[in-house]
């Protein structure tokens, strides 16, 4: 398979990037990193990215900026970071990224347990988080051509053992999963 994965050099991606190397043709981006540069908050950044590398079978995206901060201190500029970084942009990857994807492939999201199961001070993580999650859910009904799309919701990458985010990474691109929430971490 030709796995597009986008922030393979942050925390996440850099757990996840060698094992799916292993056994599939891995293109890494991100915004200073990787074999391909992208910004994904950037309909114009993601489009040139997918003009470069042309089609891929499944991308992930393990990359989207939100803001921690406690509520009395939060702004809407603050909540609208993480829209803006983290919803939108994966929106945008995948509806520019459905021009460039094959039948069957998968798309797979990143949120995290704040989400569904927040700590004090996690609102602008929460919201972006939950947001991706509902995008999820509903998005997944409508894909065409076979392709499925899931959200990877993982607690605190030092809570998590390697073997358990490649496995939900792997449920997500290479089973029939769709439409689902794939909690790491966390129940
Ligand atoms: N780490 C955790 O414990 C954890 C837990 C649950 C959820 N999450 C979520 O997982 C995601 C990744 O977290 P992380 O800790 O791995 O972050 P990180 O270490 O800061 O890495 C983020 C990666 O994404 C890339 N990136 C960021 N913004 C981008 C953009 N606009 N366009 C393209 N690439 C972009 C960065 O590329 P450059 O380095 O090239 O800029 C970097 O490779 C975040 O949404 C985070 O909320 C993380």
């Amino acid at each position: 398979m030709k796995i597009l994965i986008i922030g393979a050099n942050g925390n996440i991606g850099k757990t996840i990037t060698p094992a799916l190397q292993q056994k599939h043709e891995v293109i890494t981006a991100g915004r200073n990193s990787g074999d391909v540069s992208v910004d994904i908050s950037s309909i114009a950044s993601l489009e040139k990215l997918f003009a470069r590398i042309g089609t891929a079978d499944a991308v992930v995206c393990a990359a989207g900026d939100s803001v921690t901060s406690d509520l009395l201190s939060m702004t809407g500029e603050k909540y609208f970071t993480g829209v803006q970084q983290k919803l939108l942009a994966q929106i945008n990857l995948v509806i520019t990224g459905l021009k460039h994807i094959n039948d069957n492939g998968s798309f797979t999201l990143i949120s995290g347990k704040m989400g569904e199961d927040p700590a004090k001070g996690s609102s602008g993580k929460a919201v972006a988080n939950g947001a991706v999650n509902s995008f999820v859910l509903a998005a997944a009904l409508e894909m065409p051509r076979g392709i499925r799309i899931n959200v990877i919701s993982p607690s605190k990458i030092t809570d998590i053992a390697t073997e358990d985010l490649v496995k939900g990474y792997l449920k997500s691109i290479a089973t029939s999963a769709n439409g689902e929430i794939i909690r790491i971490g966390y129940n």
